[in-house]
């Protein structure tokens, strides 16, 4: 192991900034999901040569096969990179020593008990503490809380002698990714960046801008960690205010829809947030309370950040009730009746069901004694241990049978392709969690705003 002298230092960050210039630096990614597939990919456009490193094997075969499973990146780019040599992966960690850079996006859970999950950082960190040489550039991505980069992942990587900032250089960037988004992508969502010295925030600043449109260096990871977790929160919280909201108008008989759209008109001061069947995904439900965690620990509590996950954790059941008075008003009850579920992913247009609540809507349904069966095009099977059903479901076809045998069709996700004209005139009950059919009608139940009478 070779130690980088306090003179040397810019040197190696000298040798490192020219491979970053010349595209001669040899990239690494460290997990290539959501996050890790459309950075390595942008990394490959921007003409360096990138090896991904994953545990899962189907992925890594993917990408080797030239072929993507990620909804955003379209298999010609992977195909065309990885025929070109700039894109390839590998589940062998021993890649990692030829690496000049490396970033770290691997998964960020929560564990039961809603405490930070840092296992999978903590094992990839590891990983590469065994192949770490001088002269590396080594970024975390992945969402977590502050002071993770220099609390848990800058001591492993000095565990063989070699100090960050000194003879390797470490950073923070928060991914922003938006799956399914047209117009918001890896390229030009601005990527915040903060490294443990100016001279990591400057080489990774430069790495990002060789692909990034915009790069906003800040003055140290905590603070990029924490620009993270304040975006996210800022949404839980809205998502839980405006859920409260439609709690409200359900009990006064006002459209929250209405209110909101109008409300939206004022130019200044203003953001709409929509209401909902509950969070999903693996960032909006879960991130908060990587920061409710971490405040414990000097005796704060983050109290916006509990009660908007208390709002928002209860929005499935809000749903259910809703099913539950739609039944009521044909003079049925939950248990034994058809329902119909209509979108399970968490958000429209995506085929991601981590933490979606059409899971919990399904479940508590099922729980009351309900016959359900759901339809989505983008999760064509819905196996019995990915909800807390005892049994695999299939996507039954949206036809008009289908909508004409179910006691009520419940939309949890609005996905663009659903006939929602159809749905209203073939459906005998629905309940609409996302103001998807905009017409009042009496056999539509929807959730913050009235029921019309017959
Ligand atoms: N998905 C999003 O929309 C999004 C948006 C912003 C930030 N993030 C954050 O980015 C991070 C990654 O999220 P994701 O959605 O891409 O997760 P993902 O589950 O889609 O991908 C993570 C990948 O890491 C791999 N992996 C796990 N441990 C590994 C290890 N030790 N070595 C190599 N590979 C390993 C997994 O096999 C998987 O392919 C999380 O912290 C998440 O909070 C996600």
């Amino acid at each position: 192991m070779t130690h980088t002298s306090a003179s040397s230092v810019t040197s190696v960050a000298e040798t490192l900034r020219s491979k970053i210039a010349d595209r001669s630096a040899r990239v690494g990614i460290v997990g290539l999901g959501y996050v890790g597939l459309p950075l390595a990919v942008e990394m490959a456009r921007a003409g360096f040569h990138v090896t991904g490193i994953d545990l899962d094997r189907r992925k890594v075969d993917a990408i080797n096969r030239g072929e993507s499973y990620i909804q955003d990146v379209p298999t010609r780019d992977v195909a065309e990179f990885h025929r070109a040599g700039r894109l390839s992966a590998s589940a062998d960690p021993s890649a990692l020593a030829a690496l000049d850079t490396i970033n770290i996006c691997v998964p960020t859970p929560l564990r039961k008990t809603k405490d930070p999950d840092l296992s999978y950082v903590v094992s990839a960190v590891e990983t590469i503490a065994q192949h770490l040489r001088a002269g590396q550039l080594i970024i975390l991505e992945s969402t977590t809380y502050p002071g993770t980069t220099e609390e848990v992942v800058q001591p492993i990587l000095e565990r063989r002698g070699l100090t960050a900032g000194r003879d390797f250089f470490l950073a923070f960037s928060p991914e922003r990714v938006d799956p399914g988004n047209e117009k918001w992508h890896t390229k030009n969502v601005p990527k915040v960046v903060g490294g443990i010295t100016p001279e990591c925030a400057t080489l990774a600043a430069e790495l990002y801008s060789a692909s990034i449109d915009t790069v906003v260096p800040v003055s140290s990871p905590k603070v990029a960690e924490m620009v993270k977790l304040l975006e996210n929160t800022f949404r839980a919280v809205n998502i839980g205010l405006v859920n409260e909201l439609a709690l409200m108008c359900d009990r006064l008989g006002i459209s929250v829809w209405e209110v909101v759209d109008a409300a939206a008109t004022k130019p200044f001061g203003f953001m709409p947030f929509y209401p909902g069947p509950g969070l999903g995904g693996h960032c909006i439900p879960i991130d908060p309370f990587y920061l409710s965690w971490k405040v414990k620990e000097v005796g704060f509590e983050a109290r916006f950040i509990e009660l908007a996950g208390h709002v928002n954790g209860a929005m499935p059941h809000h749903v259910v009730e809703k099913v539950a008075d739609a039944l009521n008003s044909h003079s049925k009850a939950v248990r034994g009746s058809r329902v119909l579920v209509l979108g399970i992913s968490y958000k429209r247009d995506v085929n991601d069901m981590r933490e979606s609540p059409a899971l919990d809507v399904l479940a508590a349904l099922h729980q009351k004694g309900a016959l359900v069966s759901y339809h989505d095009p983008f999760v064509p099977e819905l196996p019995g241990r990915e909800w807390p059903g005892e049994f695999d479901l299939t996507s039954v076809p949206l036809t008009t049978e289908t909508l004409e045998r179910a006691d009520c069709a419940v939309i949890i996700t609005d996905h663009h392709g659903f006939d929602y004209d159809r749905i209203t005139r073939h459906a005998r009950l629905v309940v609409d969690s996302r103001n998807a059919i905009k017409k009042p009608h009496p056999h539509v139940f929807k959730l913050g705003a009235p029921t019309v009478k017959r």
